[in-house]
């Protein structure tokens, strides 16, 4: 274990394992409904890593893969305002069917932002994935369609989840030390 996390919540072998089953309920819950092409929008950067390992899961879909960067946090463990966008898709997605992924829902204010945005450019059907789901913070009515695994409310790094924008390297996700989550000694 990194010498700077208080624990891991969710080990390699469990987040491979997940992975495994997430993406063959995705694939097919949009097979059943006829869809042969799938739009993946992935939030960078904290879900690049999600996204990789789950569209190599997506066997017998066409994908197509892009991105979009949002700001919200600073180097703190806090939200500091409304998810801006910084960097748009560049795919069409009218008329496609859109699966937005992200690392994690906490407040859920990243994702609803961003699914009023997307939802503008009139994809056929729009649907949320996150990798954790923190109990217990939503602010909006937003739930995820799809969600890998329900963590308790505490701050975790690792497998794309940074703490200014460190840790995201790690293959499993733990939860930081306390006394290295808060400034001045990041600054
Ligand atoms: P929301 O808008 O409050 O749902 O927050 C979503 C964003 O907050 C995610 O994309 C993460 O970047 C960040 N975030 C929320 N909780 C954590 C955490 O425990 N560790 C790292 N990043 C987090
Ligand atoms: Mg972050």
């Amino acid at each position: 274990m990194h010498p700077d996390l208080a624990q891991i919540l969710v080990d390699e072998q469990a987040i491979h394992e997940r992975l495994e089953a997430l993406g063959a309920q995705i694939e097919n819950s949009y097979r059943a409904h006829g869809v042969e092409e799938l739009t993946v929008i992935a939030i960078t950067n904290g879900a690049i890593l999600f996204a990789a390992d789950l569209v190599r899961r997506l066997k017998n879909i066409y994908v197509r893969l892009d991105t979009v960067r949002v700001s919200s946090y600073k180097d703190e463990d806090k939200p500091v305002s409304e998810p801006e966008i910084v960097d748009n898709i560049r795919l069409d997605i009218s008329d496609a069917h859109v699966l937005l992924i992200d690392d994690i829902m906490d407040t859920g204010q990243t994702l609803e932002r961003l699914v009023n945005v997307i939802k503008k450019s009139r994809p056929a059907s729009l649907k949320t994935c996150v990798l954790l789901n923190k109990i217990g913070r939503r602010q909006t009515s937003m739930d995820a369609d799809f969600a890998g695994f329900d963590i308790p409310d505490q701050f975790v790094v690792g497998y794309g989840l940074d703490f200014a924008e460190r840790y995201r390297n790690l293959p499993y996700i733990g939860v930081l030390r306390p006394e290295l989550q808060n400034p001045p000694m990041w600054m």
